[in-house]
C-alpha cells in the first residue's frame, strides 16, 4: 500500500535557505519599505534617524546572539560569501600560510585557491574521519608544524550538519596567537556560539538560513585582534567622514561602504529577535530529535546509504544520503514530483567532503528547519522508503 501523499509542499531544504520565515520578519520588511524608506546614517530627518536606529538594533541583536560585548563589531555584508571574502582577502597577504579543512564550502575553498593560484599563500588541508567528522589532531598538527597566519573552519558542515569543535580550535589558536575565522553560515542560529568565550576572531554569517532573515543579508563579526590586520574589501561612501580620502578608521564604517540593504537588515533583526525568544539551544534540541528519527528510519531501509556520523552528538538535522542505482538528482526529482518534498541534490558547493565520504557524484540532502515536525520527518522517511523499494 502506498503512503498518503501531501498536497502541500514539505520544504526540507533549510540548509540552502530557511523557509518559511517568521511572520514578524515578513511584516518588518514591508513596514520598513512602506513607512520608513530612508537610508541610514545619511540624513538628519526623522525617517533617516529611524533607519539608522533600526540598523543598530539588528547589530545589537546579532551581537547578543554571538556573545559579543560590542555591537559595532558586527559588519553587514550581503551574505556569508562576501563576509568570508572580506576576512580572507582582508587578512592574507604574500607568503602567508592557512590551515583549513576538507569540510569547507566553496565560499572558503575558492577564495583560498584563488590566492594560492596567484602564488600568494599556501593552504594546508586538515583531514576528516571516515564518518565525516574533523580529524582535530591532524588540524592541530598542521597548525603546530607550520607558520600559520589564519585558521579557517566551518562551524557546522553544510553537507552533514556536523558541528566542528570550534571552541577547542579557538583556544588552541589563541594560545599560539593565530587568528581564527569560523564560517558560521550554517552554525549561526543553529547551535550556540559565543565569540568571546570560544576565542573566535572572525565569524562570518548569513541572514537567510538559520537566522530566519531574508536573502541579501549577512555579516562578519570582527574581534579586536583581527581588526588590527583586516583591510576593507570594498571602498566607497560611508555617509560620514566624506572629507577623508580613505575609509574612516573605525568600525563598522571602515568595512561598510555603500548603501546597505536596509529593509533586509531590519527584517534580519526581527529574525534574530525571534530566535532569541525561542532560544538557539531549544531549536537545536528540536532539530536533533528530528535527526534521530530520520537516522533511525533511513537506516532500516534496504538500498539507502547514509553519509556522515551514525550518532547525533554535536550534529544538526542535515542528512545526506543516496539510494543504490538512483542518481541523487533523480531522488530529488521523485521526492518533488510525487511527494511534494523539496530537497537539494548534488555536491552542495562542498566537493572535498563528498570525495572523502565516498560520494564523489554527490548526495541527496534532507535539511530540516525550526518549523518542521516529527510528522514531516516520518513522511520523508516513508517517501524515501517507497522510492527505494521500487528500485528493488
Ligand atoms: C557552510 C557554508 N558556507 C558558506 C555558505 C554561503 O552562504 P551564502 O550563499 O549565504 O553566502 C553556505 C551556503 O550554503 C554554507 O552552507
Amino acid at each position: 500500500m502506498s503512503i498518503e501523499r501531501r498536497s502541500e509542499m514539505l520544504y526540507l531544504d533549510n540548509g540552502a535557505t530557511s523557509y518559511p520565515k517568521p511572520e514578524a520578519v515578513i511584516e518588518s520588511y514591508a513596514k520598513y519599505l512602506r513607512e520608513v524608506g530612508a537610508s541610514p546614517s545619511r540624513g538628519g530627518y526623522e525617517t533617516a534617524i529611524i533607519a539608522g536606529r533600526k540598523v543598530f538594533e539588528t547589530r545589537m541583536n546579532i551581537s547578543k546572539l554571538f556573545g559579543s560585548s560590542n555591537p559595532e563589531r558586527i559588519i553587514f555584508t550581503k551574505n556569508a560569501t562576501e563576509a568570508l571574502n572580506l576576512a580572507i582577502f582582508g587578512i592574507l597577504s604574500d607568503g602567508d600560510s592557512v590551515v583549513t579543512t576538507r569540510m569547507e564550502h566553496n565560499a572558503v575553498i575558492r577564495p583560498l585557491m584563488q590566492l594560492e593560484r596567484e602564488g600568494k599563500i599556501k593552504i594546508h588541508w586538515a583531514k576528516l574521519t571516515d564518518r565525516g567528522r574533523l580529524d582535530i589532531e591532524h588540524l592541530f598538527e598542521l597548525i603546530s608544524s607550520n607558520k600559520v597566519k589564519l585558521v579557517i573552519t566551518t562551524g557546522m558542515a553544510n553537507v552533514t550538519g556536523v558541528v566542528v569543535p570550534f571552541w577547542e580550535i579557538g583556544k588552541f589558536c589563541r594560545e599560539r596567537d593565530i587568528l581564527y575565522l569560523v564560517d558560521g553560515a550554517q552554525l549561526a542560529g543553529s547551535y550556540p556560539v559565543n565569540v568571546e568565550e570560544d576565542f573566535i576572531d572572525l565569524l562570518a554569517f548569513t541572514g537567510h538560513k538559520s537566522l530566519y532573515g531574508v536573502p541579501g543579508t549577512g555579516g562578519l563579526y570582527i574581534g579586536d585582534r583581527a581588526e588590527k590586520h583586516i583591510k576593507p574589501l570594498i571602498w566607497g561612501g560611508t555617509g560620514g567622514y566624506s572629507e577623508l580620502p580613505d575609509m574612516p578608521d573605525l568600525i563598522p564604517d571602515k568595512y561598510e561602504a555603500g548603501t546597505p540593504n536596509t529593509p533586509g537588515i531590519v527584517a534580519l533583526g526581527e529574525g534574530v529577535r525571534w530566535l532569541l525568544e525561542k532560544g538557539v539551544e531549544s531549536i537545536h534540541l528540536h532539530k536533533k530529535e528530528l535527526l534521530r528519527i530520520v537516522l533511525d528510519g533511513l537506516k532500516k531501509i534496504d538500498g539507502v546509504n547514509l553519509f556522515g556520523p551514525d550518532d547525533d552528538v554535536d550534529r544538526s538535522s542535515t542528512i545526506p544520503f543516496t539510494i543504490d542505482d538512483i542518481k541523487p538528482q533523480k531522488i530529488a526529482q521523485l521526492l518533488w514530483n510525487r511527494y511534494k518534498i523539496a530537497i537539494r541534490a548534488g555536491l552542495h558547493c562542498a566537493p572535498h567532503i563528498h570525495q572523502d565520504l565516498g560520494a564523489p557524484d554527490g548526495t541527496a540532502r534532507l535539511s530540516f528547519g525550526a518549523f518542521n515536525t516529527k510528522e514531516d520527518a516520518e513522511y520523508a522517511i516513508a517517501a524515501v522508503e517507497e522510492i527505494a523499494k521500487e528500485q528493488k
